[in-house]
């Protein structure tokens, strides 16, 4: 029996998953790690504990089975997070995250100075915050001895990959979220990486995502408990990589991932930009290529209510005290925008905001109010998919956050569209390690795949009643942004 390892290194830990050749995950572990806000809107994180937690995740993960039977590894990992090593291959400075929002005056400086015109002919994208690209011209002007001393420029999985192999690679789905990347042509944009002030030699050499990069190199495969042919796949973003494990692949599926970012991945087999930008336009990890809306914090609004306001871990306990009748009549409404907002409404100025109380406001119409400003924020990205001309009446739904049937209930009423869970909900990790199948031989493509392994456990079908509920609610929910959009400016 031959088994791959999936990585899915996401913002508050990397999840390890082992699945054998038929598709069963026989094992997961998950490794924490801190993230650091250094100032309001601001997000950043050390490779080395990303390291870190590979060498304490693997062994463990793989301490119940032969070494020698481990044939692969593949990682789908947190997009767009600015990693740059030395030319002794340090890390200069914490990593910039995918929701980090220091960027504002390089991404008004690349949207309105290079034009956003400019930039979607380029990259097939604008600028937003969380992009690369705006993340290298802010160290280029704010930390000019650091940017002096870049030799490698990475995105998080493939600095893992780097480790694992010591191949400076990337793959399409992933550079994508760069803004340096013609996505169209998959190429590095000459042009876009002489904006930035960077060199191809710095830059990742590109792969398909199921492509194998390299080995794992003796030393770290002596670490890991490995033996040294492993064979390491370029991996994906972890979007695409969860597009992968739900099996929303090739033309017109939709996948809506509930974690700490909330998106919505619609995939196709050929390339398409949204004309206003709204949506990013990446290429897939089939190597096709998809539309996407994403939020920066969607299952993170929710555990910040539970466990920082409310000091809770009991998140089932809470929504248990919800009473169904008050889905579609919560007077409490919530705009989800703590560390700002990328998609639709790439702002990164907002923040969240709880509108609505009166005195009989209770604790679970507040927290009823974040479950449902999630889902009317997911919402205005379906509604731009819809917009132009895209058919949304069905998506996979992952994520930590669609664990929870009541939230998953208010998903499928505010989208109007029927969510099918698939029987395993570790999408990024389980995408990771079917791409890590794919570059080893056992299956031609991945397409192929996903039609052996990837499962449909449970389908949910909006109700009637409650979606023209939600409907109205909806319609209350889109006035409140535009409302009160100019005070957050005021408020930094
Ligand atoms: C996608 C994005 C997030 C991160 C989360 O564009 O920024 O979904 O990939 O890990």
């Amino acid at each position: 029996m031959s088994y791959y390892i999936g990585i899915d290194l996401g913002t508050s830990a990397a999840k390890f998953l082992l699945m054998d050749e038929k598709g069963a995950i026989v094992n997961v572990v998950s490794k924490s790690y801190p993230l650091e806000f250094p100032q309001p809107g601001w997000s950043q994180q050390n490779p080395q504990d990303w390291h870190a937690a590979m060498l304490e995740g693997i062994p463990e993960l793989i301490a119940g089975v032969d070494a020698s039977d481990i044939a692969g590894i593949g990682a789908g990992g947190q997009m767009h997070g600015l990693v740059v090593l030395d030319d002794q291959d340090e890390v200069i400075r914490p990593a910039i995250l995918w929701n980090d929002g220091r960027t504002a005056a390089q991404v008004d400086y690349l949207n309105g100075v290079i034009g956003k015109e400019k930039l979607s002919e380029l990259t097939a994208n604008i600028a937003f915050a969380g992009f690369t690209a705006p993340k290298i011209l802010w160290m280029k002007e704010n930390e000019p001895e650091n940017f002096k001393k870049i030799s490698k420029i990475m995105l998080p999985k493939d600095y893992i990959n780097y480790i694992l192999t010591g191949v400076h690679a990337c793959d399409y789905s992933d550079a994508s979220g760069m803004l340096l990347l013609d996505v169209e042509h998959k190429c590095w944009s000459e042009e876009m990486l002489a904006i930035c002030g960077v060199t191809k030699a710095q830059m990742p050499q590109l792969f398909e995502s199921y492509d194998c990069i390299g080995m794992v190199k003796p030393e770290i495969a002596k670490a890991l408990g490995l033996r040294e042919n492993v064979k390491v796949a370029a991996g994906a973003g972890d979007n695409a990589a969860a597009a992968v494990g739900t099996g929303v692949v090739g033309e017109g599926g939709c996948n809506i991932s509930l974690g700490t970012s909330g998106t919505v991945f619609i995939s196709s087999q050929a390339f398409g930009v949204d004309p206003n930008n709204a949506l990013h336009a990446f290429a897939h990890a089939d190597g096709g290529y998809h539309l996407m809306g994403c939020m920066l914090s969607a299952a993170s609004c929710n555990k910040w209510l539970m466990e920082d306001i409310l000091a809770t871990q009991d998140y089932a306990g809470e929504q248990a005290k919800i009473d169904e009748e008050k889905l579609g009549r919560n007077n409490v409404f919530f705009l989800p925008y703590l560390m700002g907002e990328r998609s639709p409404i790439n702002d990164t100025d907002a923040r969240a905001t709880f509108i609505g109380m009166s005195m009989d406001t209770s604790r679970e119409d507040m927290t009823l109010a974040v479950l449902e400003g999630v889902a009317f924020a997911i919402r205005d990205s379906v509604e731009v998919a819809r917009s132009l001309g895209i058919e949304i009446s069905s998506s996979k739904i992952c994520g930590g956050g669609a664990k929870s049937p009541l939230w998953k209930k208010i998903m499928a009423n505010v989208l109007n569209v029927k969510l099918e869970s698939p029987a395993c909900e570790q999408g990024p990790g389980m995408g990771g390690a079917m791409l890590a199948m794919v570059a080893c031989g056992a299956y031609e493509s991945v397409q192929a795949a996903c039609d052996a392994i990837v499962q449909t456990e449970a389908v949910l079908k909006p109700d009637a009643a409650l979606s023209a509920r939600y409907e109205a609610q909806y319609q209350k929910f889109k006035t409140i942004y535009p409302a009160v959009k100019a005070i957050f400016p005021v408020l930094r």
